[in-house]
């Protein structure tokens, strides 16, 4: 019976692939299956194959595109900056800090398929002496500006059903590295399945599996309202989020001057970008179309508009997103009562699955489409959006790569983060011999200020070190 119906259910849509092995399953399997077919909104899948929803064609908007609007480092370039000095700015965000109004919001839902690490990538060991891993460093950073300020500052994690269990189990044996308990939201968001790139159909994973993947760092919308998560910051009284994603430890999490250009420009969405080195970087471009914001692709940037220059011989459109936000609660909230959610993207990857006669396909090249939501979609919709530019050295160094790619493997990361201590450690008048690895565990200090308390005149280091308490 039960499977009549499903079959009834998927044969418009040329899905009933989905039940070749039914006769096969047991009581369990089969309902388990039955439960995953019924989630899946088969009319979506069916018009994001057809490309019925496909996006605009951004090389043409590209072409209408200005640069946006923002706050560049020394220089003045927009009527904001005119009225808003760093000091003002730091003000402003400390002020907010002090009042507990902030929290943090942690993506660390991917699967991390390029890092190939057996394990959440959150769980990789980056300190480049202590071997900590990235999710130690941003939670010991929390801990530390909460400290700072006297205020908690609570962290919302997400998850995926990929890396919900072991991130969950991992934080918990080690006591969420001093985040209180009730400061740390843990919350998972949804999956979509893949489909063959040919013919549309839904991958089975095995015979009574769908293939499903996490829905996109965009995910990130629906699931802070379907796992509660918006209603604990309603209730803490937290309006504004800082948004970073898990693989990048560098980041100054709760930067006061940040929060505080954001505070100052009444926004509901800032966003940190790195000038651009080159105009082909692969980075996402911020651009104002019309007086709405956007991220476009660099892989939809044609280079004709990336190659134009300002008047001053400098890229003009140079702001590179490094996916680092400011959220307004608020307006997360408002964007939760749209009808449409956001967007999906088409992603062409390989997924490994079952065919028809049950026989596992490990592809070697792309076979797949995967569907994701990408948060700066939300950027288009939010009031006074600024981009606000910050120094490469001191907030981009994610960890995307195995070992032996040009960039972004945890060993250019470490160089940046050994960089960035030693930096501190210098400004603050200690002498650090040429070559020799430093880190600072976030609980020592964690920035330049910190630092400089901490550090003993005549401070001098000769060998490797690690400072921690
Ligand atoms: P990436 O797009 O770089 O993906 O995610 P990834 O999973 O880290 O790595 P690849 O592409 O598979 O190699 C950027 C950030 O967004 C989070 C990731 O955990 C990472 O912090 N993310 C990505 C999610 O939280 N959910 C998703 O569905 C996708």
């Amino acid at each position: 019976m039960k499977y009549e119906a499903l079959s009834n259910h998927l044969a418009p849509y040329g899905q009933e692939h989905l039940l070749a092995f039914w006769d096969e399953l047991h009581e369990q399997q089969r309902s388990d299956l039955a439960a995953q077919i019924e989630a899946v909104d088969l009319e979506q899948i069916e018009s994001l194959f057809k490309g019925d929803s496909a996006g605009p064609d951004w090389t043409a908007q590209s072409r209408q595109a200005t640069p946006p609007i923002a706050m560049r480092r020394g220089a003045a370039t927009s009527a904001t900056q005119a009225v808003v000095s760093p000091e003002q700015a730091r003000q402003a965000g400390t002020a907010a800090l002090a009042a507990g109004k902030i929290g943090v919001l942690l993506v660390a839902g991917g699967q991390g398929s390029r890092l190939g690490f057996e394990h959440p990538k959150g769980m990789y060991p980056i300190g480049p002496i202590s071997g900590a891993t990235l999710l130690e460093l941003h939670l010991k950073k929390v801990v530390a500006i909460a400290k700072k300020h006297g205020q908690p500052v609570p962290v919302y994690l997400m998850t995926s059903p990929v890396t919900h269990d072991e991130q969950l189990a991992f934080l918990e044996e080690n006591d969420r590295f001093g985040l209180a308990e009730d400061d740390l939201v843990v919350f998972c968001q949804g999956t979509m399945p893949a489909v063959d790139e040919k013919s549309g159909k839904i991958l089975l994973a095995d015979r009574d599996r769908l293939f499903q993947s996490p829905d996109g760092h965009g995910g990130m919308l629906a699931a802070l309202a379907a796992s509660g998560a918006i209603d604990d910051m309603r209730r803490r009284g937290i309006e504004q989020l800082f948004y970073l994603q898990v693989d990048n430890p560098i980041i100054p999490i709760g930067d006061p001057e940040l929060i505080g250009d954001h505070l100052l420009a009444e926004s509901e969405l800032t966003s940190v970008a790195v000038a651009k080195r080159e105009p082909q970087d692969k980075l996402g471009n911020f651009v104002m179309l019309g007086n709405q914001m956007h991220v476009i692709e660099y892989s939809d940037f044609p280079d004709d508009v990336a190659n134009q220059k300002s008047t001053d011989g400098s890229l003009k459109f140079w702001a590179g997103s490094i996916a680092v936000h400011l959220f307004r609660v608020a307006f997360l909230e408002r964007m939760l009562q749209r009808k449409e959610g956001l967007p999906f993207h088409i992603a062409r990857k390989k997924v490994s699955h079952i065919d028809a006669e049950g026989n596992r396909v490990e592809p070697s090249e792309p076979n797949a489409m995967k569907f994701e939501r990408f948060i700066f979609d939300l950027l288009p919709q939010a009031k006074n959006p600024l981009v606000v530019e910050m120094a490469e050295e001191d907030w981009l160094a994610p960890v995307k790569n195995a070992p032996g790619a040009e960039k972004d493997t945890a060993e250019y990361v470490q160089r940046f983060l050994v960089d960035q201590h030693r930096r501190w450690l210098e400004a603050a008048g200690a002498k650090v011999a040429d070559g020799i690895t430093v880190e600072i565990d976030p609980l020592w200090a964690i920035d330049e200020e910190t630092v400089h308390q901490r550090v003993k005149p005549g401070m001098v280091l000769n060998e490797p070190t690690y400072l921690c308490d």
